[in-house]
């Protein structure tokens, strides 16, 4: 029972909260990480580009599902035990191939915390997603960040020397987000000869039904090859179940065994799960509409580059705008106009391919925005 409000000690009122600090122990690598911080609302009337959601709305199937798996009074199966034998029939593995997390990034935490501790280093692209870097110092490891190319794609022969004796897992991304840039098969192929088998390489695959090249690299085939090779797919993008949170790695048994060790158990809901298993099942609509979205965003790169832009051909559900130096100030141009994008200065925005309606408003606002970067700035294309 409550204690009536009469009998509670009387503490006091704590004027300033950073009074009440320095009383308790934290790690200071962790003290000094800054919280997620989502990004800003949209106006009732502009458009949220900032997250690479999927602007459709849910399939009717699939919201009913979520609605039929109403028994929350009970905790979820841990295993998703069905959905992962739906994936695993898919992707020609066994069932304990398949790890099924609470969104995919809740995996990399998983697997960052299983292979690299103190003293330990994680090697990824730079820039690249930009919860990486803080996951690696969570789990006490040391990031090894290597610098994109110059046309936005990782650097694998580059990433590959960075490998050290203390090195015990490297994150490829493709496409990488933000910059859209694919790995090819050839590139990762040389890549994976390069690394020794007993570092876990992480193939990201967060934006693979986005892409169009054929050159890229598609993990899943790969898996039989590489001991050391884990890859990650996520409902959140191309299946639209980003509220949902619902993921999943595939690779080697003893590799997701200990990412299950890891995990906080039950966090994958079973209305999650239920949506998961109802998108397999109208996929064909849902890849229609990748589709759709695909072809906005090439319609975009294409009105980018007459307008004068130079950036990389996109391959996920976004574009990468590097307007370097003059990043925040395009981004509050973008936001005032009422687009909402992901400002990463000093390097560049990141625009989410949106809703049909926000094309014709976005490409307005580039216009102007790439006549006023100064001649010669390396987001404009030489012309
Ligand atoms: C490259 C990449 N990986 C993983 C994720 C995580 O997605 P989720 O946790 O929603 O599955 C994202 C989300 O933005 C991403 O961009």
């Amino acid at each position: 029972m409550p204690r009536p409000e009469s009998v509670l000690p009387k503490l006091g009122r704590v004027t300033d909260p950073s009074a009440l600090r320095p009383g308790v122990k934290l790690r200071p690598e962790i003290a000094a990480l800054p919280p997620y911080r989502q990004g800003r609302a949209a106006a009732p009337d502009g458009y949220k580009l900032s997250s690479n959601e999927n602007p459709f709305d849910p399939l009717p199937g699939v919201a009913s599902a979520v609605t039929a798996a109403s028994d929350f009074n009970r905790y979820p199966d841990a295993t998703a035990l069905v959905l992962r034998g739906k994936l695993a029939e898919r992707l020609g593995v066994s069932v304990d191939e398949v790890h099924v997390g609470a969104g995919s990034v809740s995996i990399i935490a998983q697997l960052v915390l299983a292979a690299a501790g103190p003293g330990d280093e994680v090697v990824y692209s730079w820039r690249s997603f930009e919860a990486y870097p803080g996951l690696v110092t969570v789990a006490g490891a040391r990031s090894v960040q290597v610098p994109n190319r110059a046309d936005h794609g990782h650097d694998l022969p580059a990433m590959a020397a960075a490998v050290t004796e203390a090195t015990r897992l490297v994150i490829v991304c493709t496409p990488n987000n933000p910059t859209g840039a694919i790995v090819t098969a050839d590139e990762f192929s040389a890549f994976m000869g390069a690394v020794p088998s007993d570092v876990l390489v992480i193939l990201d695959e967060a934006y693979v039904e986005f892409v169009g090249d054929p050159r890229a690299v598609n993990g899943i085939p790969l898996l039989g090859h590489y001991p050391n090779l884990v890859v990650l797919r996520t409902f959140s993008k191309a299946y639209g179940l980003a509220g949902l949170r619902i993921g999943y790695a595939v690779g080697p048994v003893a590799v997701l065994d200990a990412a299950r060790a890891t995990a906080i158990p039950l966090s994958v809901t079973g209305q999650a799960t239920a949506a998961a298993i109802a998108s397999l099942d109208a996929e064909d609509e849902l890849l229609d509409r990748v589709r759709t979205i695909a072809a906005r965003r090439d319609d975009v790169w294409r009105g980018l580059n007459e307008q004068g832009w130079a950036v990389p051909k996109p391959q996920g559900n976004f574009v990468w705008l590097p307007t370097g130096e003059h990043t925040t100030a395009a981004a509050d141009e973008l936001f005032a106009s009422g687009l909402v994008v992901r400002a990463f200065p000093p390097d560049g925005i990141r625009i989410s391919i949106g809703e049909h309606e926000s094309v014709e408003k976005l490409l307005s606002i580039t216009g102007k925005i790439v006549q006023n970067l100064p001649e010669g700035h390396s987001a404009r294309r030489i012309a």
